[in-house]
């Protein structure tokens, strides 16, 4: 598969087209924004880290029903994925409360939340990803009624299994955010990443986090953060005696 020319630059990935048109290369790249793009930096290993560990954890998802955009892996930074229509929804599944959804609500973080949450944010940088319901993702023409049903229940689904494989590597999975294509048949497919740059991930024990919270709240040792979170994956897959 050769790769061709760039088709679209985001905040923190790069897509670009290849001699196939099923495909596509996602390149990850260590730039980091926050709250809309207004603060920038740099996370050195960045790149690495999330491609590595959302292929991963995509696989884990793959290995259990779930399907995903992942083709395969092919360096330290770029992934050959399944070309699909974005849903252009950011869905944000929640099992304590943190972040946007504790100041919306007025509860402490880390409150453990009595069942799961999800909610929609229209993904319009312009706008901001505001949070809308499902009903206007409805109507706004952005999902179908079927499509809706089925991106919650990939997306609960995905929160118990990655819920019970975060535990496994002694973390709590506080949220995290999922992006959904379609596919030219119309199924729907999990696509994007899932990454600390995507997900809370606190220490079960300590609650020290190892996420992107590190450099959007300027807590420090945020490259560490990174490392961190990817040596328990690694950890975890050869205990089980998994290959990378
Ligand atoms: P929030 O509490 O700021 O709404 O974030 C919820 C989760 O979604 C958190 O794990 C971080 C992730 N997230 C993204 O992946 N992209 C975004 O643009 C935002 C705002 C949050």
């Amino acid at each position: 598969m050769e790769r061709l020319d760039q088709l679209y630059e985001g905040k923190a990935k790069r897509v670009y087209r290849t001699d196939d048109e099923r495909f596509l290369v996602v390149e990850y790249k260590d730039d980091a924004t926050a709250f809309n793009g207004q603060k920038r930096g740099t996370i050195v290993g960045k790149g690495a880290v999330n491609n590595r560990m959302s292929n991963v954890l995509m696989r884990y998802l793959e290995s259990n029903g779930v399907p995903t955009h992942l083709v395969e892996e092919l360096s330290e930074r770029e992934t050959l994925v399944y070309a699909v229509q974005i849903i252009p929804l950011e869905v944000i599944v929640r099992n304590v409360a943190a972040g946007s959804f504790a100041k919306r609500c007025g509860i402490d973080e880390g409150r453990v939340l009595d069942r799961p949450t999800i909610e929609f944010s229209y993904k319009n940088d312009e706008l901001g990803d505001p949070l809308i319901n499902a009903y206007h993702a409805k109507a706004l023409g952005l999902a179908s009624d079927d499509e809706i049903e089925e991106v919650k229940r990939l997306a609960f689904r995905i929160n118990d299994l990655l819920r019970e494989f975060w535990l496994s590597c002694g973390i709590t999975l506080v949220d995290f955010k999922l992006e959904f294509g379609r596919t030219d048949d119309g199924t729907v497919i999990l696509a994007d990443e899932i990454s600390p740059d995507t997900s809370r991930l606190w220490d079960a024990e300590t609650g020290e986090r190892l996420d992107k919270d590190r450099f959007r709240r300027d807590l420090g040792g945020v490259e560490e953060a990174y490392v961190e979170a990817m040596r328990r994956v690694r950890d975890r897959l050869e205990e089980g005696g998994e290959a990378l």
